[in-house]
């Protein structure tokens, strides 16, 4: 897979970004309308990975929302999951000859053959919120998003302090809830927290379950119930996102036992719903990751069909939120 580190370290200007964009200056496109300013407004087609989330929902609302502010015209799909929704979805923006594509890829692999169309028509492709694993690079043009090892880092230095503030003595029965299968947040995620527990915990922390709850409610409800099934000494949770997290709460209330006592959960993204599990004392802490990416990426659509280099990796400034801050930070939340 594409080490996103790597391409951090050579956050430059790539050649191949001028050469897309320069020739997605185009002034025949048929997708092309004309905005208020009597300016022609460049076309965006942007492929969604669906609305498995309350952060999916607050990432689709940002970018509306932000491309009309921007005076850009967005064309918008919703994929439901599935990769071949999103290839069908840019193809269809190849042939409507759209002047930028953007996508957030519901897994890392299968891209090159649809990235390539895109390239030969000369239409620049901006990644948003997950990476991609690609032969080459000159495929797409940036990333707009988290680093979600440093997220799966993160959750593992919460848990220490969660362990430390619950005064916990003894083994660490962990489960873990994957996101999505093949998704880079739940690859990688998985990856930083294991990182730091085989760096420093190897000998007290143990994940004894681990399976996909594909980042929905539904998801993290029922892995849980299963894993209590088959886990009962289960004390730790560590679920990819919020929504797998409350569907967990509910398992782990139904099998009666009290979420973020017997059980410490910590969880990553930070949508109100889990801010409000927290502040009622049912999530011990959260890596935030903010959906909140529209602004970031109007702005680099534009330079990207302006011509103009962009860094080839483009992060979010995230925070860690504790139960005890949760309360004070719950009216502040913007998503
Ligand atoms: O790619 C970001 C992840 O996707 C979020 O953490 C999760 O909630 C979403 O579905």
């Amino acid at each position: 897979m594409l080490n996103r580190r790597n391409f951090l370290s050579a956050a430059v200007g790539v050649a191949a970004v001028g050469a897309l964009s320069a020739c997605a200056k185009k002034d025949d496109s048929p997708a092309a309308s004309t905005g208020a300013d009597g300016k022609k407004a460049i076309v965006l087609g942007f492929s969604q990975v669906g609305s498995e989330s309350g952060w999916r929902s607050a990432n689709t609302d940002s970018v509306k929302a932000s491309a009309k502010t921007a005076g850009v015209n967005l064309k918008f799909s919703d994929a439901q999951q599935k990769q071949e929704n999103q290839i069908s979805a840019i193809r269809s923006y190849i042939t409507q000859k759209v002047d930028v594509i953007a996508f957030s890829p519901v897994v890392v692999t299968g891209w090159d053959a649809v990235l390539k169309e895109a390239k030969a028509a000369k239409i620049p492709v901006v990644l948003t919120d997950r990476s991609v694993e690609t032969s080459d690079e000159s495929l797409y043009v940036t990333l707009v998003g988290s680093d979600f090892t440093v997220e799966g880092e993160r959750a593992a230095v919460l848990l220490e302090k969660v362990l430390a503030t619950a005064g916990h003595k003894g083994a660490v029965k962990i489960a873990q809830l994957e996101g999505t299968t093949g998704a880079a947040p739940a690859i990688e995620r998985a990856k930083g927290f294991k990182k730091v527990m085989d760096e420093k915990h190897a000998a007290d922390w143990k994940i004894v379950a681990s399976q996909t709850g594909d980042f929905t409610r539904a998801g993290g409800k029922q892995v849980m119930a299963a894993f209590l099934q088959a886990h009962p000494d289960i004390n730790v949770v560590f679920a990819h996102n919020d929504d797998m997290a409350i569907g967990a709460i509910q398992s782990i209330e139904a099998a009666g036992k009290k979420p973020g006592k017997d059980i410490l959960i910590v969880s990553i993204d930070g949508v109100k719903d889990g801010f409000v599990a927290m502040s009622e004392g049912k999530i011990n802490a959260i890596a935030e990751c903010n959906p909140l990416l529209g602004d970031q990426l109007m702005e680099v659509v534009k330079k990207v069909h302006a011509g103009e280099t962009v860094e080839r990796w483009i992060k979010t400034k995230e925070g860690d939120f504790t139960m005890d801050q949760a309360k004070a930070a719950l009216p502040t939340r913007k998503y």
